[in-house]
């Protein structure tokens, strides 16, 4: 890691933590803590939102979208000396005092914070135990002066209580539907809405109903006073920095079915000399049809820090299992620690949040993308199957008889249909990578409802998304491109209607060799013969009229017209269209090789290769929004890490490590200098900032994005080798030529397999020679192994093994 990156922090020595010692981080750096139904982001700083199942219907907490600081509201908890009046926050924030204080560490479903103040350390965890609907606040407080001290400490949240966007624009009539109210044989504070929307997003057509929780707050000593409206609690002209009431001490201690809906807790505590206490404040909701009889069970859990410690050793274990399932050693640290933690990590949880909960999806605008759903299944088949196979049964659900799916939707069966021409194709992918992990063919035989009515077997599915594409092919058998490819911002490409997408037809041909394969595996072969009669037709005129001289263009236009040519001034060449003419395998090496050469040439940067340059200046409304966005940054010609990954791939399978890993590393999040790169150095963003614009190197958007899932499965499975087909694992590493040694341990079918491969010669690829427990090995793929653990060494060298 360079040295910028290192003021504000760096991983633990095992690389299992990520530790903040400069808390004033560019933004706020963030984590994730969720189980399956409830979910929370943390800041560094406290910052962050809670919601249930979905932060659309399910939003317990507030975010002020856009506010200043940009992580406010969050988890607080203030500390008050009462003999002196001073206090501050167990997070830097929101009081923003004594910054040099505090360190914030982010690990695997936890954050911790800690700081010493005026003699009082605080150390504050905050997780979500494994299976229930709430957050646990872990505070141990130290007196670590000499004299018994006197403190009173107020938990803070500002609710939501439902539907986040209704409560954004509608705040004012909104506040009149909220109840807060406290319990004094719980010790708790009760919060809901009396109404709710789930279907739409209308603000003016109530549906019938309440929210279906009850959210609740409380803490493991007794509660002396306690505030429920915003205004009350922060005072007129004020924000969290100082809240009247903290400064005062004085909380109104009354019920509120009126205002900015809060939950504040006060305790009082004295500490002597060296005395320690543990406080547990916990948010969290109850399902109204349950709330009588469940609320005291679920407000009286995990009041000791027994209990508390326990919960977050299970937490701590689940993530740790879910590591074991792939171990890499090899020469390069970072690489280490990125592919055994912390990208499996941000992969798994992109799976799970769905890209809709960050600082920059607010989960109010879009549901779930089926397309970035289905490449999120990259993340965990190889962990958790029936996690996988659910969430293809769930995107099975979102498709329509003739094959076409719902752009977005939410699990409530709620959907956004557009006209994307690639969507409906992922789907190949998530169902293909799955078999090849599990060879269970069963899957297939599954049957699933579509969304206009009627039900078929995934089968059926499949049959009907080769269909749908192929009734949408344009006249050089190209997808007719409609309002975008996996590209969003390429949405007028010819005008309305009279685009066709380049890449478009070399992910089609990938699929269909990806279906034409599986077809294969389960004996269909006159379906193989059917998908490869479509697919030759599709590829013939890629590799003719789509080739461009050293590179492919990325579309047709209206009359023809091509776009990422050398004819075009701006957006010349894409990198998309070269890394999966190769991926697609669409034509002869050399020109694979020369398109890739193109890449290295006209769009690479210090950041990693573009996704296209020169990036676009003018508007030009035949091709659409890429050429509305400033240039260098988004699609405009910044990198865009997700793009990268597919580079990546399309240089291993070029069988070239060196440039390969050379990608690798400058993708890393800690490759550039924080101050420039700004946002998290330990997960992935969905862009840099490229060389046509002045905060270049500048990243956004971390966390939700697909260039985990990816970023994970290319560097295990093409860089260092290891991969599923549907017969075994494969093993076929390209790497960098002065790599040594390396060894991968990956379980795969139930067995370990322990991987070491050995490069004396330092070349970059060729297998040739392999053993498994001693035993020869015939070809790449490697037998099953029926044992626990299988050892297997393999050998690179001049000689390739067919
Ligand atoms: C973000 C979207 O979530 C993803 O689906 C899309 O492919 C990229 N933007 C590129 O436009």
């Amino acid at each position: 890691m360079r040295e910028n990156a290192v003021r504000y922090g760096q991983f633990s020595p095992d690389g299992k933590e990520f530790v903040i010692d400069n808390v004033a981080t560019p933004t706020p750096w963030i984590n994730y803590i969720y189980n399956d139904r409830y979910f929370s982001t943390i800041s560094n700083n406290g910052g962050g939102i809670s919601y249930v199942q979905n932060p659309l219907h399910g939003r317990i907490t507030r975010y002020r979208i856009n506010d200043v600081p940009p992580d406010r509201p969050g988890k607080y908890v203030y500390i008050k000396d009462e003999e002196t009046g001073d206090f501050w926050s167990a997070t830097w924030q929101p009081v923003g005092k004594n910054q040099k204080a505090y360190q914030a560490v982010h690990g695997f479903g936890y954050t911790r914070v800690s700081a010493e103040i005026n003699g009082i350390f605080s150390e504050i965890t905050y997780f979500v135990p494994v299976a229930q609907t709430q957050e646990i606040w872990h505070l141990v407080l130290t007196n670590r002066s000499n004299r018994p001290r006197s403190l009173s400490l107020f938990g803070y949240v500002e609710f939501c209580l439902g539907h986040a966007l209704v409560d954004l624009i509608n705040q004012a009539d909104d506040q009149h539907f909220n109840r807060v109210v406290f319990d004094s044989r719980l010790n708790a504070l009760f919060a809901t809405k009396t109404y709710w929307i789930t279907e739409g997003l209308s603000t003016q057509q109530q549906e019938n109903k309440a929210w279906d929780q009850w959210a609740f707050f409380t803490v493991n000593h007794p509660v002396s006073a306690y505030e429920t409206r915003r205004e009350r609690f922060l005072g007129a002209y004020r924000n969290e920095n100082a809240p009247e009431a903290v400064e005062t001490g004085r909380l109104s201690s009354q019920d509120s079915d009126f205002g900015n809906a809060v939950g504040a807790l006060k305790i009082d505590l004295t500490l002597p000399p060296g005395g320690r206490i543990p406080v547990l404040f916990r948010l969290g909701v109850i399902p109204k049809e349950r709330f009588e009889s469940d609320k005291q069970a679920a407000v009286q859990a995990f009041r000791t820090p027994e209990d508390a410690a326990t919960a977050l050793q299970a937490v701590t274990e689940k993530w740790e299992r879910f590591f074991q399932h792939v171990r890499v050693n090899t020469p390069d640290a970072d690489t280490n620690i990125f592919l055994n933690y912390w990208t499996p990590y941000q992969a798994k949880v992109a799976f799970d949040v769905g890209r809709v909960a960050s600082f920059y999806y607010w989960g109010i605008s879009r549901g779930f993308g089926f397309r970035d759903m289905a490449q999120d299944i990259l993340a965990i088949t190889i962990s958790d199957v029936q996690k996988a196979r659910e969430r293809i049964l769930l995107l099975a659900r979102q498709m329509f008889r003739n094959g076409r799916v719902y752009h977005h939707f939410y699990r409530d069966g709620q959907g956004e249909l557009t006209r994307h021409c690639d969507d409906s194709l992922w789907f190949i992918l998530a169902v293909t990578e799955y078999i090849q992990e599990t060879g269970d063919k069963a899957l297939l035989q599954e049957e699933e409802p579509f969304a206009d009515g009627g039900k078929g077997t995934l089968w059926d599915h499949l049959k009907a998304v080769v269909r749908y594409a192929e009734d949408n092919l344009g006249p050089h058998h190209l997808p007719i491109f409609g309002r975008g490819d996996w590209n969003d911002t390429l949405d007028y490409i010819g005008g309305e209607d009279e685009g066709e997408s380049v890449w478009g037809g070399m992910f089609y041909v990938a699929m269909l060799n990806r279906l034409g394969e599986l077809a294969h595996f389960v004996g269909e072969t006159a379906f193989t013969r059917e998908v490869e009669r479509l697919r030759d037709r599709i590829q013939q005129n890629l590799n003719t009229v789509c080739w461009d001289g050293k590179w492919f263009i990325r579309a047709f236009g209206a009359d023809g017209k091509k776009i990422g040519s050398k004819e075009n001034r701006a957006g010349r060449i894409f990198l998309n269209t070269q890394s999966w003419a190769v991926i697609a395998s669409v034509s002869e090496p050399e020109k694979l090789r020369q398109a890739m050469d193109s890449v290295r040439i006209h769009l690479d940067t210090d950041f990693g290769p573009k996704l296209c340059a020169p990036a676009f200046r003018e508007i030009d409304p035949n091709i659409g929004l890429i050429t509305r966005c400033v240039p260098g940054k988004k699609e405009n010609g910044a990198v865009f890490c997700h793009a990268t990954t597919w580079a990546i791939l399309a240089e291993c399978l070029l069988k070239r490590g060196d440039q390969a890993f050379a990608y690798y590393k400058k993708l890393l999040p800690n490759a550039v200098d924080s101050d420039q790169f700004r946002v998290e150095p330990y997960v992935y963003s969905q862009y840099i900032t490229s060389n046509e614009h002045p905060t270049a190197g500048m990243a956004s958007h971390s966390w939700q994005t697909g260039t985990a899932a990816w970023m994970y499965r290319v560097a295990i499975d093409y860089m260092l080798g290891v991969r599923p087909t549907y017969w075994g694992l494969r093993v076929d590493p390209v790497i960098p030529s002065d790599w040594q040694e390396f060894s991968v341990e990956r379980v795969f079918r139930g067995a370990r397999y322990r991987i070491r491969v050995h490069n004396p010669g330092g070349v970059e690829s060729r297998v040739t020679r392999i053993q498994m427990d001693g035993q020869p090995v015939e070809g790449p793929v490697l037998p099953i192994c029926s044992k626990a653990v299988c050892q297997v060494e393999v050998w690179l060298g001049q000689m390739r093994l067919e």
